[in-house]
């Protein structure tokens, strides 16, 4: 798997030289490179961002420098576009919408133009339609991830896919975040992006979104795991998707306080029964919301909704 990381602070990305990701950088399973944004600047401030439009605090990261980098990354020649930007978000998705049905043949962009939702303010509803619906990556498709604290919430069921693509691209906004029309363009392109949080707290930028869904995703690349059988019963994966039972180890005895005793029966089927009641037990206490999504086919308790 390639990566390609944006940021103005691509120094913060050498921790991904370390531990686990290193490893795997060293066999060759994936390739990260941290690039500079002020890199594709042609002024000599390499000015970034600019004022928002409309008034606000804050600075906005402005779409040109953004689009000659990704335009280099991603491959990708500039569109023409037949509109100036800012005539009114009808003329803005006309426009977005008409490109995205030339360039993709067949795919995210035409279903994006279909549906009409190319309106710069609709693209966090775009992204997350596409990733319900396109639950496969093709490897040879590159994924534009936007970390973005109003994005849908990036889970564990979107770390499994995108570990499946060939090429990740992440683009770290700072500020008041990147211009709007960045995602819809490269959507309009014919790229799959997708605009993701990673929890309802807000952050300095992008950069440690982009660790944490790195570490989500690479881990559960094949051959990432020194042993495979460690990602395969975590919380948020497999059936049911619960929260994992808790973890004990030797001795017996520590501090007075004993580990449950069915563990030490050796009884596989008792052992499997306590711990699965005891996960459905702590996600009821613990992240109620994750039990009122549980597929009751998959646990096998059609009668078990909540
Ligand atoms: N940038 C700032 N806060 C963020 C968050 N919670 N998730 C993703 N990107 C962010």
């Amino acid at each position: 798997m390639r990566i390609d990381i944006v940021s103005v602070f691509p120094e913060y990305f050498e921790v991904l030289n370390l531990s686990l990701l290193g490893k795997a950088q060293a066999k060759g399973l994936v390739e990260v490179r941290a690039h500079n944004l002020r890199d594709w600047t042609h002024d000599v401030h390499h000015s970034v961002d600019d004022t928002p439009v409309g008034g606000g605090a804050g600075m906005v990261m402005k779409p040109e420098v953004w689009a000659e980098c990704l335009d280099d990354l991603l491959d990708l020649a500039p569109a023409e576009f037949p509109m100036t930007m800012g005539d009114g978000a009808a003329t803005d998705a006309a426009a977005y919408a008409a490109t995205a049905g030339d360039a993709a043949a067949g795919g995210t962009a035409a279903a994006a133009a279909s549906s009409g939702a190319v309106a710069a303010t609709d693209d966090a509803a775009a992204a997350d339609t596409v990733s319900a619906a396109d639950t496969r990556v093709p490897a040879d498709r590159p994924v534009l991830i936007f970390p973005n604290p109003s994005a849908p919430l990036f889970t564990q069921a979107d770390a499994t896919e995108l570990s499946r693509a060939g090429h990740l691209l992440f683009g770290c906004g700072r500020y008041e975040g990147y211009d709007a029309r960045i995602p819809t363009y490269y959507r309009a392109q014919g790229v799959d992006v997708r605009e993701y949080s990673i929890g309802d707290y807000v952050l300095n930028g992008g950069e440690v979104a982009t660790s944490v869904m790195l570490e989500a995703i690479t881990r559960l690349i094949p051959g990432f795991m020194g042993n495979p059988d460690s990602i395969v019963e975590e919380s948020y994966t497999g059936e049911g998707a619960l929260l994992e039972h808790r973890q004990y180890t030797k001795p017996a005895t520590w501090r007075g306080m004993n580990v449950p005793e069915v563990l030490l029966s050796g009884d596989h089927g008792k052992v499997d029964r306590f711990r699965r009641d005891e996960a459905l037990a702590r996600t009821s206490k613990i992240r109620p919301d994750l039990i009122e999504r549980l597929d009751c086919q998959a646990l096998g308790k059609a009668d078990r909704k909540t």
